[in-house]
């Protein structure tokens, strides 16, 4: 690469934003649905390795191709879910009512203007660090290990696997906005914070994600996951040998999630800018959702148009969900939170969040955080190196 052309790059990465137009992204020299091993080595495409290749999407990373020109006349068209309702912070019941129906649900206004334009400098800050390893050869970018191109992830791409080192994440675990729903939907306020990252695209990732789950449910019926399942109203029936009869367990089981993640909107989500697609009524399937090839169209256009900047999207993790293609000029992020649900044994929880950090935090974040917070003067491992490549993250995290 020339020395203009690694200038031009750096003035793109200073200038950036996630929520305007931005000059990042758009790189032809990616060709669709490359991936990097964790060294950065080009794996051949199209071989159904991780990440699932989309088979349909545009041959060239190009803004005005007509292959991406056909796709965006086609989502100008079907894109986003007719009818989707949004809820205000104030309406915490049915708030959970629809996530419990849906394994999803769209709440407004959940961040004021100052706490959104703080979380938008911090995603800038944070995607800068992720875009500043130039790719191989004659590409912008290091696409991230096993994602699909433009595509990465805030809480992956940090080497202690979680962004609770950075106050722009931490100091949204406890709003007024959010505390009264996600206590709502667990029938307690005794749940955990887990984690926080979130997922994001370029412009110009053309490709679908594949609809997946975010982690597995073992459905074990422990005392703790039943006691949740009466506090949020779970009606027990017994057979005639007197346990629970099947539909009493399928119950207890769609109304207690493992994890519950909101994912914050930094600018509206558009047909146009990479919507995140979710399938409604998905959350307590046994079934895997389709493979990509087979996918059909109402899910592609199954996303979360409409919903505006500031709100969020409560999310039952295991509901199926994907990433849609970013064919706008702006950056489309979605930072998190995600909490773990009462019932849930500390096993699994890391520590990633500073004492420093943590000391800042109301009394309610704090107490969340108690099985995730490190001891004063203790580090986490890996907390503050952002990089794209799983072998460079390993090595930072040791
Ligand atoms: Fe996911």
């Amino acid at each position: 690469m020339t020395e203009s052309r690694k200038r031009e790059l750096q003035a793109e990465l200073d200038s950036l934003t996630v929520h305007r137009e931005t000059q990042v992204g758009w790189d032809e020299n990616t060709p669709p649905n490359e991936t990097l091993d964790q060294y950065g080595n080009l794996l051949a495409s199209n071989r159904g390795v991780v990440p699932v290749p989309d088979n349909r999407s545009p041959k060239r990373r190009v803004y005005d191709d007509p292959d991406v020109e056909a796709l965006r006349a086609h989502l100008r068209e079907h894109n986003g879910i007719r009818g989707l309702e949004i809820c205000d912070p104030s309406e915490v019941k049915r708030a959970a009512r629809i996530f419990r129906r849906d394994g999803f649900v769209v709440v407004r206004d959940l961040l004021n203007p100052e706490q959104l334009e703080r979380w938008r400098a911090g995603c800038a800050e944070a995607l800068r660090q992720i875009l500043e390893t130039p790719g191989p050869g004659e590409r912008k970018y290091m696409t991230e290990t096993g994602r699909l191109p433009h595509r990465y992830s805030y809480g992956t791409c940090s080497a202690s696997r979680q962004m609770l080192h950075h106050r722009a994440w931490a100091r949204m675990l406890d709003l007024p906005t959010t505390t009264p729903i996600v206590t709502e939907i667990f029938g307690s306020s005794d749940y955990r914070v887990w984690g926080s990252g979130g997922d994001l695209c370029l412009p110009g990732a053309i490709e679908y994600q594949h609809l997946h789950s975010d982690g597995r449910d073992g459905q074990h019926l422990s005392e703790a996951r039943v006691e949740q399942a009466r506090r949020v109203g779970v009606e027990f029936n017994t057979d005639s040998a007197g346990n629970f009869d099947v539909p009493t367990i399928k119950l207890i089981m769609e109304m207690t999630p493992p994890t519950v993640t909101i994912n914050f909107l930094m600018a509206d989500l558009t047909w146009e800018n990479g919507p995140i697609r979710q399938i409604p009524g998905t959350h307590a399937a046994q079934q895997p959702p389709p493979h990509t090839d087979d996918e059909p169209d109402w899910m592609r256009h199954s996303t979360l148009v409409g919903a505006p900047a500031g709100a969020g999207v409560f999310r039952d993790n295991r509901a199926w969900h994907g990433a849609t293609p970013n064919l706008s000029k702006e950056v489309r992020a979605l930072p998190n939170v995600e909490y773990a649900a009462p019932w849930r044994t500390q096993d699994g929880f890391k520590v990633v969040m500073p004492h420093e950090i943590w000391e800042t935090l109301t009394p309610h974040a704090q107490k969340l955080c108690d099985w995730i917070k490190a001891e004063p003067g203790v580090w986490p491992p890996g907390a503050g190196i952002m990089h794209p490549l799983a072998a460079a993250r390993e090595e930072a995290a040791k």
